[in-house]
Protein backbone atom coordinates (compact mmCIF):
# COMPACT_ATOMS: atom_id res chain seq x y z
CA UNK A 1 0.00 0.00 0.00
CA UNK A 2 1.32 3.44 -0.73
CA UNK A 3 1.54 6.07 2.12
CA UNK A 4 -1.65 8.21 0.34
CA UNK A 5 -3.64 4.52 0.79
CA UNK A 6 -6.48 5.86 2.25
CA UNK A 7 -8.04 4.22 5.92
CA UNK A 8 -10.64 1.62 5.69
CA UNK A 9 -13.09 -0.03 8.47
CA UNK A 10 -14.01 -3.34 7.54
CA UNK A 11 -14.04 -4.97 11.48
CA UNK A 12 -13.40 -3.65 14.72
CA UNK A 13 -9.74 -5.63 14.45
CA UNK A 14 -8.66 -2.47 12.87
CA UNK A 15 -8.98 -0.69 15.63
CA UNK A 16 -7.01 -0.23 18.97
CA UNK A 17 -9.01 -0.04 22.07
CA UNK A 18 -8.39 3.09 22.81
CA UNK A 19 -9.83 4.12 18.98
CA UNK A 20 -13.16 2.30 18.85
CA UNK A 21 -13.47 3.53 22.56
CA UNK A 22 -13.55 7.00 21.00
CA UNK A 23 -15.42 6.10 18.14
CA UNK A 24 -18.35 4.86 20.61
CA UNK A 25 -17.54 8.40 22.71
CA UNK A 26 -17.76 10.21 19.57
CA UNK A 27 -21.37 8.81 18.82
CA UNK A 28 -22.57 9.30 22.10
CA UNK A 29 -21.45 13.28 21.67
CA UNK A 30 -23.18 13.63 18.65
CA UNK A 31 -26.28 11.99 19.85
CA UNK A 32 -26.73 14.48 23.01
CA UNK A 33 -25.87 17.48 21.20
CA UNK A 34 -28.97 16.76 18.68
CA UNK A 35 -31.06 15.66 20.46
CA UNK A 36 -30.99 18.40 23.28
CA UNK A 37 -30.73 21.22 20.13
CA UNK A 38 -32.65 21.56 17.27
CA UNK A 39 -29.79 22.74 15.27
CA UNK A 40 -28.16 19.34 14.10
CA UNK A 41 -24.64 18.42 14.45
CA UNK A 42 -22.38 21.73 14.93
CA UNK A 43 -20.89 23.28 12.21
CA UNK A 44 -17.77 22.35 10.90
CA UNK A 45 -19.44 18.99 11.09
CA UNK A 46 -22.33 19.38 10.02
CA UNK A 47 -20.97 20.72 6.00
CA UNK A 48 -17.97 18.79 6.22
CA UNK A 49 -19.01 16.53 3.06
CA UNK A 50 -20.97 19.24 1.18
CA UNK A 51 -20.78 18.72 -2.22
CA UNK A 52 -19.79 15.25 -1.44
CA UNK A 53 -21.10 12.03 -2.56
CA UNK A 54 -20.70 8.72 -0.58
CA UNK A 55 -21.84 5.90 -2.45
CA UNK A 56 -24.04 2.83 -0.39
CA UNK A 57 -23.24 -0.01 -2.68
CA UNK A 58 -25.44 -2.92 -1.11
CA UNK A 59 -25.56 -5.90 -2.33
CA UNK A 60 -28.03 -7.48 0.05
CA UNK A 61 -31.60 -6.59 1.98
CA UNK A 62 -31.35 -3.67 4.76
CA UNK A 63 -33.27 -1.56 6.97
CA UNK A 64 -31.53 0.09 9.40
CA UNK A 65 -28.13 -0.18 7.93
CA UNK A 66 -29.34 1.90 4.73
CA UNK A 67 -31.37 4.35 6.38
CA UNK A 68 -28.43 5.45 9.00
CA UNK A 69 -25.90 5.49 6.58
CA UNK A 70 -27.91 7.75 4.39
CA UNK A 71 -28.93 10.23 7.12
CA UNK A 72 -25.43 10.16 9.09
CA UNK A 73 -23.77 11.11 4.88
CA UNK A 74 -27.07 13.88 5.12
CA UNK A 75 -26.00 15.01 8.51
CA UNK A 76 -22.65 15.92 7.56
CA UNK A 77 -23.97 17.50 4.68
CA UNK A 78 -22.96 15.09 1.74
CA UNK A 79 -25.04 13.38 -0.81
CA UNK A 80 -25.58 9.54 0.15
CA UNK A 81 -25.83 8.03 -3.73
CA UNK A 82 -27.76 4.22 -3.24
CA UNK A 83 -26.50 1.71 -4.96
CA UNK A 84 -28.96 -1.62 -4.52
CA UNK A 85 -27.86 -4.49 -6.10
CA UNK A 86 -29.75 -3.97 -9.31
CA UNK A 87 -28.47 -1.34 -9.92
CA UNK A 88 -24.67 -1.62 -10.24
CA UNK A 89 -22.69 -4.16 -11.51
CA UNK A 90 -20.89 -5.01 -8.22
CA UNK A 91 -19.22 -8.27 -8.78
CA UNK A 92 -22.05 -9.54 -10.92
CA UNK A 93 -20.91 -7.84 -15.05
CA UNK A 94 -17.91 -6.42 -13.72
CA UNK A 95 -14.76 -7.07 -11.39
CA UNK A 96 -14.90 -5.89 -7.88
CA UNK A 97 -11.31 -3.94 -9.18
CA UNK A 98 -12.61 -2.08 -12.32
CA UNK A 99 -15.58 -0.85 -9.47
CA UNK A 100 -13.57 0.19 -7.06
CA UNK A 101 -11.49 2.62 -9.09
CA UNK A 102 -14.63 3.77 -10.67
CA UNK A 103 -16.54 4.51 -7.66
CA UNK A 104 -12.95 6.17 -6.00
CA UNK A 105 -12.38 8.80 -8.61
CA UNK A 106 -16.27 10.10 -8.24
CA UNK A 107 -17.24 9.56 -4.50
CA UNK A 108 -15.76 10.53 -1.44
CA UNK A 109 -15.89 6.97 0.22
CA UNK A 110 -17.20 3.76 -0.68
CA UNK A 111 -20.30 2.55 2.28
CA UNK A 112 -20.43 -1.35 1.34
CA UNK A 113 -22.85 -4.51 2.03
CA UNK A 114 -21.68 -7.42 0.41
CA UNK A 115 -21.99 -11.21 1.04
CA UNK A 116 -17.83 -12.62 1.03
CA UNK A 117 -15.64 -10.65 3.08
CA UNK A 118 -13.14 -11.02 0.29
CA UNK A 119 -15.33 -8.38 -1.65
CA UNK A 120 -15.24 -5.60 0.89
CA UNK A 121 -11.36 -6.43 0.88
CA UNK A 122 -11.40 -6.37 -2.93
CA UNK A 123 -13.10 -2.71 -3.09
CA UNK A 124 -10.86 -1.56 -0.13
CA UNK A 125 -7.53 -2.74 -1.66
CA UNK A 126 -8.32 -0.87 -4.99
CA UNK A 127 -10.24 2.28 -3.81
CA UNK A 128 -8.92 5.34 -3.50
CA UNK A 129 -11.15 6.16 -0.75
CA UNK A 130 -12.31 5.17 2.66
CA UNK A 131 -14.36 2.03 2.47
CA UNK A 132 -16.86 0.92 5.23
CA UNK A 133 -17.96 -2.52 5.78
CA UNK A 134 -21.92 -2.21 6.13
CA UNK A 135 -21.79 -6.07 6.56
CA UNK A 136 -19.50 -8.97 5.27
CA UNK A 137 -20.37 -12.56 6.17
CA UNK A 138 -17.53 -12.17 8.52
CA UNK A 139 -18.09 -8.49 10.19
CA UNK A 140 -20.40 -5.84 10.72
CA UNK A 141 -18.27 -2.65 12.70
CA UNK A 142 -20.90 0.09 12.26
CA UNK A 143 -23.33 -2.40 14.32
CA UNK A 144 -20.86 -3.20 17.15
CA UNK A 145 -20.11 0.22 17.60
CA UNK A 146 -23.77 1.54 18.28
CA UNK A 147 -24.02 -2.11 19.99
CA UNK A 148 -21.69 -0.34 22.68
CA UNK A 149 -22.65 2.70 22.40
CA UNK A 150 -26.39 1.41 23.36
CA UNK A 151 -24.45 -0.57 26.77
CA UNK A 152 -22.24 2.43 27.49
CA UNK A 153 -24.49 5.45 27.24
CA UNK A 154 -26.35 5.15 30.28
CA UNK A 155 -23.58 5.68 32.67
CA UNK A 156 -21.19 7.48 30.35
CA UNK A 157 -19.53 10.13 32.05
CA UNK A 158 -17.30 12.84 30.13
CA UNK A 159 -14.25 12.62 33.33
CA UNK A 160 -13.48 9.27 32.00
CA UNK A 161 -11.28 8.01 29.05
CA UNK A 162 -12.74 4.78 28.89
CA UNK A 163 -16.28 3.26 28.38
CA UNK A 164 -16.11 1.69 32.13
CA UNK A 165 -17.72 -1.83 31.07
CA UNK A 166 -14.35 -3.56 32.13
CA UNK A 167 -15.63 -7.10 34.31
CA UNK A 168 -19.19 -6.76 32.35
CA UNK A 169 -20.22 -9.95 30.80
CA UNK A 170 -22.36 -10.54 27.29
CA UNK A 171 -24.10 -13.99 26.68
CA UNK A 172 -24.47 -14.48 23.18
CA UNK A 173 -26.87 -17.35 22.80
CA UNK A 174 -27.51 -18.43 18.99
CA UNK A 175 -25.24 -18.59 15.49
CA UNK A 176 -21.64 -17.71 15.76
CA UNK A 177 -22.18 -14.97 12.86
CA UNK A 178 -20.30 -11.40 11.51
CA UNK A 179 -22.20 -9.45 14.04
CA UNK A 180 -20.83 -12.06 17.00
CA UNK A 181 -17.00 -12.12 15.62
CA UNK A 182 -16.91 -8.21 15.76
CA UNK A 183 -18.83 -8.37 19.10
CA UNK A 184 -16.51 -10.37 20.64
CA UNK A 185 -13.62 -8.68 19.33
CA UNK A 186 -14.89 -5.43 20.95
CA UNK A 187 -15.76 -7.21 23.96
CA UNK A 188 -12.09 -8.51 24.10
CA UNK A 189 -10.38 -4.82 23.57
CA UNK A 190 -12.65 -3.27 26.31
CA UNK A 191 -12.00 -6.14 29.11
CA UNK A 192 -15.53 -7.03 28.40
CA UNK A 193 -15.91 -11.11 29.25
CA UNK A 194 -17.63 -13.10 26.24
CA UNK A 195 -19.80 -16.69 26.88
CA UNK A 196 -20.92 -17.87 23.66
CA UNK A 197 -23.38 -20.35 23.17
CA UNK A 198 -23.90 -22.32 19.59
CA UNK A 199 -25.14 -25.41 18.88
CA UNK A 200 -22.91 -28.82 18.06
CA UNK A 201 -21.54 -27.76 14.65
CA UNK A 202 -22.06 -24.04 14.27
CA UNK A 203 -19.10 -22.71 17.22
CA UNK A 204 -16.64 -19.90 16.14
CA UNK A 205 -14.29 -20.93 13.12
CA UNK A 206 -10.66 -21.44 14.59
CA UNK A 207 -9.61 -18.94 12.41
CA UNK A 208 -11.88 -16.28 13.91
CA UNK A 209 -11.09 -17.85 17.13
CA UNK A 210 -7.54 -16.61 16.74
CA UNK A 211 -8.75 -13.10 15.40
CA UNK A 212 -10.77 -12.89 18.30
CA UNK A 213 -7.40 -14.28 20.49
CA UNK A 214 -5.19 -11.42 18.35
CA UNK A 215 -7.55 -8.90 19.53
CA UNK A 216 -7.48 -9.43 23.17
CA UNK A 217 -3.68 -9.07 22.66
CA UNK A 218 -3.95 -5.23 21.96
CA UNK A 219 -5.68 -4.86 25.46
CA UNK A 220 -4.21 -4.11 28.80
CA UNK A 221 -6.73 -6.14 30.42
CA UNK A 222 -8.56 -7.90 27.65
CA UNK A 223 -11.89 -9.42 27.82
CA UNK A 224 -12.07 -13.14 27.91
CA UNK A 225 -14.33 -15.79 25.68
CA UNK A 226 -15.79 -18.78 27.26
CA UNK A 227 -17.46 -21.31 24.62
CA UNK A 228 -20.20 -23.91 24.90
CA UNK A 229 -23.26 -26.25 23.73
CA UNK A 230 -25.08 -25.39 26.64
CA UNK A 231 -26.78 -21.75 26.88
CA UNK A 232 -27.27 -22.07 30.49
CA UNK A 233 -23.78 -22.13 30.91
CA UNK A 234 -22.93 -18.96 28.70
CA UNK A 235 -26.19 -17.23 30.92
CA UNK A 236 -24.36 -17.56 34.03
CA UNK A 237 -23.76 -14.09 35.30
CA UNK A 238 -24.49 -12.53 32.47
CA UNK A 239 -25.16 -8.79 32.36
CA UNK A 240 -26.58 -8.79 28.57
CA UNK A 241 -28.07 -11.77 26.88
CA UNK A 242 -27.68 -10.80 23.52
CA UNK A 243 -28.67 -12.69 19.81
CA UNK A 244 -29.42 -12.36 16.56
CA UNK A 245 -31.18 -14.50 13.17
CA UNK A 246 -30.07 -18.27 12.92
CA UNK A 247 -30.25 -17.99 9.48
CA UNK A 248 -28.16 -15.08 7.94
CA UNK A 249 -28.75 -13.81 4.64
CA UNK A 250 -27.13 -15.94 1.99
CA UNK A 251 -28.19 -19.26 3.97
CA UNK A 252 -31.54 -19.01 3.51
CA UNK A 253 -31.42 -22.56 1.84
CA UNK A 254 -30.30 -23.78 5.33
CA UNK A 255 -33.19 -22.97 6.99
CA UNK A 256 -34.82 -25.89 8.09
CA UNK A 257 -31.56 -27.49 9.38
CA UNK A 258 -30.54 -24.71 11.26
CA UNK A 259 -34.34 -24.18 12.93
CA UNK A 260 -33.71 -27.65 14.11
CA UNK A 261 -30.20 -27.51 14.95
CA UNK A 262 -30.86 -24.47 17.49
CA UNK A 263 -33.69 -25.82 19.07
CA UNK A 264 -33.81 -25.00 22.71
CA UNK A 265 -31.88 -22.33 22.23
CA UNK A 266 -34.41 -18.91 21.69
CA UNK A 267 -33.74 -16.76 24.69
CA UNK A 268 -36.91 -16.61 26.87
CA UNK A 269 -37.13 -15.18 30.63
CA UNK A 270 -36.95 -18.79 31.83
CA UNK A 271 -33.44 -19.38 29.97
CA UNK A 272 -32.25 -16.35 31.87
CA UNK A 273 -33.62 -17.56 35.43
CA UNK A 274 -32.47 -21.23 35.02
CA UNK A 275 -29.22 -20.00 33.78
CA UNK A 276 -28.70 -17.66 36.45
CA UNK A 277 -28.57 -14.24 34.86
CA UNK A 278 -27.20 -10.84 37.01
CA UNK A 279 -30.72 -9.77 38.34
CA UNK A 280 -31.05 -7.05 35.82
CA UNK A 281 -29.70 -8.47 32.90
CA UNK A 282 -30.88 -6.87 29.86
CA UNK A 283 -31.36 -8.23 26.21
CA UNK A 284 -30.17 -6.95 22.41
CA UNK A 285 -30.59 -7.81 19.14
CA UNK A 286 -29.00 -5.95 16.13
CA UNK A 287 -32.31 -6.71 14.15
CA UNK A 288 -34.15 -8.01 11.82
CA UNK A 289 -35.60 -10.21 14.76
CA UNK A 290 -37.17 -13.34 13.84
CA UNK A 291 -39.47 -14.76 16.87
CA UNK A 292 -37.54 -18.42 16.75
CA UNK A 293 -34.65 -16.87 18.40
CA UNK A 294 -36.22 -14.75 20.85
CA UNK A 295 -39.75 -14.99 22.90
CA UNK A 296 -42.14 -11.62 22.25
CA UNK A 297 -41.91 -11.44 26.09
CA UNK A 298 -38.82 -10.51 26.12
CA UNK A 299 -38.06 -8.85 22.47
CA UNK A 300 -40.96 -6.17 23.54
CA UNK A 301 -40.19 -6.43 27.57
CA UNK A 302 -39.33 -3.83 29.65
CA UNK A 303 -35.11 -5.71 29.76
CA UNK A 304 -35.17 -5.07 25.79
CA UNK A 305 -33.09 -2.14 24.53
CA UNK A 306 -33.25 -3.10 20.43
CA UNK A 307 -35.02 -0.39 19.31
CA UNK A 308 -32.57 1.90 21.04
CA UNK A 309 -29.91 0.09 19.99
CA UNK A 310 -31.24 0.56 16.33
CA UNK A 311 -31.74 4.31 16.42
CA UNK A 312 -27.97 4.42 17.71
CA UNK A 313 -26.87 3.04 14.39
CA UNK A 314 -27.27 6.62 13.26
CA UNK A 315 -24.88 8.12 15.65
CA UNK A 316 -22.55 5.32 15.03
CA UNK A 317 -22.61 6.12 11.51
CA UNK A 318 -22.22 9.20 11.98
CA UNK A 319 -19.03 8.78 14.29
CA UNK A 320 -17.72 6.54 11.68
CA UNK A 321 -17.78 8.93 8.97
CA UNK A 322 -16.51 11.54 10.56
CA UNK A 323 -13.27 9.38 11.36
CA UNK A 324 -12.60 7.81 8.73
CA UNK A 325 -13.88 10.15 5.60
CA UNK A 326 -14.04 13.50 7.03
CA UNK A 327 -10.67 13.49 9.16
CA UNK A 328 -8.88 10.51 6.75
CA UNK A 329 -8.11 7.59 9.48
CA UNK A 330 -7.54 9.96 12.05
CA UNK A 331 -9.91 8.98 15.09
CA UNK A 332 -9.51 11.58 18.17
CA UNK A 333 -12.45 12.92 20.43
CA UNK A 334 -14.72 15.64 18.78
N1 LIG B 1 -28.81 -4.51 12.01
C1 LIG B 1 -28.74 -4.34 10.68
O1 LIG B 1 -27.66 -4.24 10.08
O2 LIG B 1 -29.95 -4.25 10.06
P1 LIG B 1 -30.21 -4.14 8.48
O3 LIG B 1 -29.81 -5.46 7.88
O4 LIG B 1 -31.67 -3.85 8.36
O5 LIG B 1 -29.35 -3.04 7.95
N1 LIG C 1 -26.30 -11.98 10.80
C1 LIG C 1 -27.23 -11.19 10.05
C2 LIG C 1 -27.10 -9.75 10.43
C3 LIG C 1 -28.02 -8.82 9.72
C4 LIG C 1 -27.86 -7.42 10.16
C5 LIG C 1 -27.00 -11.41 8.57
O1 LIG C 1 -25.84 -11.47 8.15
O2 LIG C 1 -27.97 -11.54 7.83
Amino acid sequence: TSPFAPRHLLSIADLTPEEFTTLVRNAHTHKGIVKSDTGGLPLPLRSSLSGKTVSLTFSKRSTRTRISTEGAVVALGGHPMFLGKDDIQLGVNESLYDTSLVLSSMTSAIVARVGPHSDVADLAKHSSVPVINALSDLYHPLQIIADFLTIAEVNLSSSTTSLGLEGMKIAWIGDANNVLFDMAIAAAKLGVDMAVATPKGYEIPEQMRQIIQDAAATAQTPGKLFETNIPEEAVKNADILVTDTWVSMGQEEETAKRLAAFKGFQITSELAKRGGAKENWTFMHCLPRHPEEVSDEVFYGPRSVVFREAENRLWAAISALEAFVVNKGKISLS
